[in-house]
């Protein structure tokens, strides 16, 4: 289907865009109005846009509900700055709770049960249960529209960013897979990164990989490699070549057994390498591609 979003109410864009756009990091923003008042508010329409500077736009849209706008954008209009709180797997409930409306002035860290610590260099609180925070300048508010739905993109640059302890190696880098973030989809679905569901991919080759393009006929109209198969085979700077000293069993099984049908022998040897490639054995799987 090829949906017209021209010809779809605003409702209904939202809907089909925020299944697809996913999964969105969330900026649990604090802010304060210009009395002091304290506001927390989630927002998933949120990214990391620049490191020099380093900017980071987060959007709370005008409601499709009624065009009215949210407590967020009327505070950081009044005072300039959000503590920006990223949302992990243990605060996912308070945040959600944090979202509901309450009228303006009702402080939702109350609401939602989180504890205040004050920034170092901004007014807005930062949430102390949360992992990693941002101190934020706010340097402009862009609206794109003054209808129901229309995005008001906050642009924020970051001051300080704390992370928690736990959090850092002793070389000073982070654990990825100890920050149990969570995105946002569509409707009320979430993603949390687990051990389990991250996995890494190497950057490509800086000596440019030769493209799928480049492949064999035989490896491109492949009914057993997959598109990411052929995206780690095409990421070698030269088309390897059949090494002698290459030994392995299984390969030469393969070869025996099935050299009388060069269609089966084939089929044989490509789901071989696509365990081999699963396995991140890239040359071994090379070594047996070139067998056929
Ligand atoms: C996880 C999550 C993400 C959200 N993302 C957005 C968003 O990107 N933009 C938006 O306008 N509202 C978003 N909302 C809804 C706002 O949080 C909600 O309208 C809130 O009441 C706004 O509060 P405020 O008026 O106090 O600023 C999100 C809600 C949740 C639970």
């Amino acid at each position: 289907m090829v949906f017209n979003l021209a010809e779809l109410k605003p409702a209904e864009r939202q809907y089909y865009l925020q299944h697809v756009i996913a999964p969105r990091p969330i900026c649990f923003a604090s802010t304060i109005d210009k009395d002091g008042n304290v506001n927390l508010s989630p927002f998933s329409f949120f990214n990391l846009f620049s490191s020099n500077p380093p900017i980071v736009i987060f959007s709370p849209a005008r409601r499709v509900r009624d065009n009215s706008t949210k407590h967020t954008l009327q505070n950081v209009v009044e005072v300039p700055e959000v503590a920006i709180n990223i949302v992990t797997y243990d605060m996912v409930q308070q945040t959600s709770l944090a979202s509901c409306e309450y009228p303006k002035g009702v402080d939702e860290f109350i609401k939602a049960g989180f504890t205040k610590e004050p920034a170092t260099v901004i007014k807005p609180p930062l949430i102390k249960e949360a992992k990693a925070k941002l101190e934020c300048k706010v340097i402009e508010v862009k609206s794109l529209g003054e209808g129901g739905g229309a995005g008001q993109l906050v642009i924020c640059e970051v001051l300080n960013l704390h992370i928690d302890d736990s959090l850092i190696t002793a070389d000073g880098k982070l654990y990825q897979t100890k920050i149990e973030l969570v995105a946002r989809l569509g409707g009320d679905w979430y993603c949390r990164v687990s051990k389990e569901s991250l996995f890494q991919v190497p950057k490509p080759n800086v000596e440019l990989g030769i493209g799928v393009d480049a492949l064999p006929e035989s490896i491109k109209q492949s009914k057993i490699l997959s598109g990411n198969h052929l995206g780690k085979l095409a990421n070698v700077n030269e088309l390897p070549v059949i090494q002698p000293s290459y030994d392995d069993d299984h390969l030469k099984n393969i070869i025996q057994y099935f050299s009388i049908d060069p269609a089966d022998m084939e089929k044989e040897l490509h789901t071989y390498a696509a365990k081999l490639l699963d396995e991140n054995k890239i040359q071994e799987a090379w070594q047996v591609l070139l067998a056929t």
